[in-house]
């Protein structure tokens, strides 16, 4: 059966709602997409209608489908190493310049870290760092990954990959090093890199002020889908987190020009990261 289509007052609610309450911006050529998604909700919750289901979520009664709606709204595409040049940095330029500051323990915080694959793929290449470098920061890295979504957070949590995850980005060598076979199509990322990491529950939009201070923050292809004023909010609040001369990555469209005075771009052989200013006032 055909479902209707959300009227334009239900979809400009609907459009509110997400942006107040995970900062994402939705173009007016996303209504059937939004209804599309919205209707497969509406009958695994058994509302009568799409209408009923955003009533109930007006009313903020239901926190399960609150957080169901915003699964289903969020884009989780990630893959291992993204765009190769942030971890050719990390390894070549900041890795040496952190391990000569000696932070103990070294902080690093993925901010919208999607499956896990990034924050993983940070711990592979500390450990690769370390393995010309002994003795630097053993057992002494702290890697959090956050993001709003409930499901991927249990899916990093637990550290499996399939075939198909496995074969993005990652390469056969680290496959074998860093994983280990379930033997039924899955792979388990090995101890010593899965405790370098953690992973909880974090939406951008609330405060950050219980995260404590990061050498490092990742916070990569996640602004593009926020507005103007949320790109500012949160790039100026993680100053507050963020080490004074601490590094951030954003994603390779992504840039704090035109939203936030804080940082300043610094360009290495592989690419371009941004550097907290010395004398910046949070
Ligand atoms: C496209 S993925 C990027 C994953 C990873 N950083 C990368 O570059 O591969 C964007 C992630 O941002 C998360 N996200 C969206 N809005 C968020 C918010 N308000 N707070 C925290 N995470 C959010 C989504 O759930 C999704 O997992």
């Amino acid at each position: 059966m055909s479902q209707p289509l959300l009227s334009k007052e239900e979809y400009d609610a609907f459009r509110h709602f997400l942006e107040e309450s995970c900062g994402i911006v939705l173009g007016d050529n996303k209504h059937y997409l939004v209804t599309s998604r919205l209707n497969r909700l509406t009958e695994e919750f058994s509302f009568d209608s799409l209408s009923k289901m955003l009533e109930a979520l007006r009313q903020n009664k239901n926190q399960v489908l609150r957080e169901r709606i915003i699964d289903a709204m969020t884009t989780n595409e990630t893959s291992w190493f993204r765009d190769i040049y942030p971890f050719e940095i990390l390894k070549k330029d900041l890795l040496p310049e952190l391990a000569a500051q000696k932070p103990n323990p070294l902080r690093i915080w993925s901010a919208a870290s999607s499956y896990g694959q990034e924050a993983f793929s940070i711990a592979i290449a500390i450990k690769e760092f370390q393995q010309n470098r002994p003795g630097v920061w053993n057992g002494n890295t702290d890697i959090l990954g956050t993001d709003i979504s409930p499901t991927v957070i249990r899916i990093a949590r637990d550290a499996k990959y399939d075939e198909l995850s496995l074969g993005r980005g990652l390469s056969a060598e680290r496959r074998q090093r860093y994983f280990t076979d379930n033997g039924d199509g899955g792979w388990t990322v090995k101890p010593e890199i899965r405790n370098m990491a953690r992973f909880s529950e974090m939406n951008l939009l609330k405060s950050f002020s219980n995260l404590g201070k990061f050498d490092l923050i990742f916070c990569r292809n996640v602004l593009i889908y926020f507005s103007s004023p949320i790109k500012t909010d949160i790039l100026n609040r993680m100053t507050q987190v963020l080490k004074p001369g601490g590094y951030l990555f954003l994603g390779g469209s992504e840039s704090p020009t035109g939203y936030s005075q804080a940082y300043e771009m610094c360009r290495f052989p592989d690419g371009v990261v941004y550097r907290l200013k010395e004398n910046w006032k949070a």
